[in-house]
């Protein structure tokens, strides 16, 4: 498996792996909701506020070669401090349980660094993503841009020090990730 910045002519690709992996775990529902999520972040972000990874089989034929995918968006804080949210994650069917997910995360949190990003948040399952250096953040810490329907799955990370430091205020997540029902 090869880890690299996306090619923004896979996007399509991309949609697909999203709408595919969420259909097989959860819903057809929920497979279109989080496919035209991925889409449309990846479309109507600006370069600066986005990083998109993915984990290549290159055995498979061109066009079916993406095993796995991570997207982070810029969140904005008046303070200035450079953070990313990371949202949505697919790893496909055939691909789970063999440490493809863990490993493009880390790929991904590694690149952010090099970057200069200093925090990284993320809403999901704190069991899976806790195995990737997230932890829960209370909103007394950090707020969440929009209110939350699972409080428990708001984690974060700081890439440049042990704990995250209390910032006041709301962050601004981009366009495409300000849609309530999402949170
Ligand atoms: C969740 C997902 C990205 C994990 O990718 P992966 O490559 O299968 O994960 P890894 O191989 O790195 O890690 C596997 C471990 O994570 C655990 N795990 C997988 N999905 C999990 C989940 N949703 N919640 C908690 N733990 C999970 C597995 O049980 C396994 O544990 P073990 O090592 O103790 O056996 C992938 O399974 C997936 O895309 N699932 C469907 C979509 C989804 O739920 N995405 C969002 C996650 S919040």
């Amino acid at each position: 498996m090869e880890f690299s910045v996306y090619n923004p002519g896979d996007i399509d690709e991309i949609r697909h792996l999203f709408t595919r992996t969420f259909t097989d775990s959860e819903s057809e529902t929920e497979g279109a909701i989080v496919g035209n999520l991925a889409y449309e972040v990846m479309k109507t972000t600006g370069d600066n506020d986005l990083f998109v990874f993915v984990a290549l089989d290159h055995s498979r034929q061109p066009g079916e070669q993406v095993a796995g995918c991570i997207i982070f968006s810029r969140l904005t804080f008046d303070s200035g401090i450079d953070a990313f949210l990371l949202s949505p994650v697919a790893v496909g069917t055939d691909y789970q349980g063999k440490g493809t997910g863990q490993a493009l995360i880390h790929f991904g949190l590694r690149t952010l660094k090099d970057n200069g990003t200093e925090l990284v948040f993320t809403y999901g399952d704190p069991d899976y993503y806790c195995r990737t250096g997230f932890a829960p953040v209370s909103e007394a810490v950090i707020k969440a841009p929009l209110p939350l329907s699972h409080p428990e799955g708001w984690l974060g990370q700081s890439l440049v020090s042990k704990e995250i430091e209390p910032i006041a205020g709301k962050p601004h997540c981009v366009e495409a990730m300000n849609k309530p029902e999402i949170w």
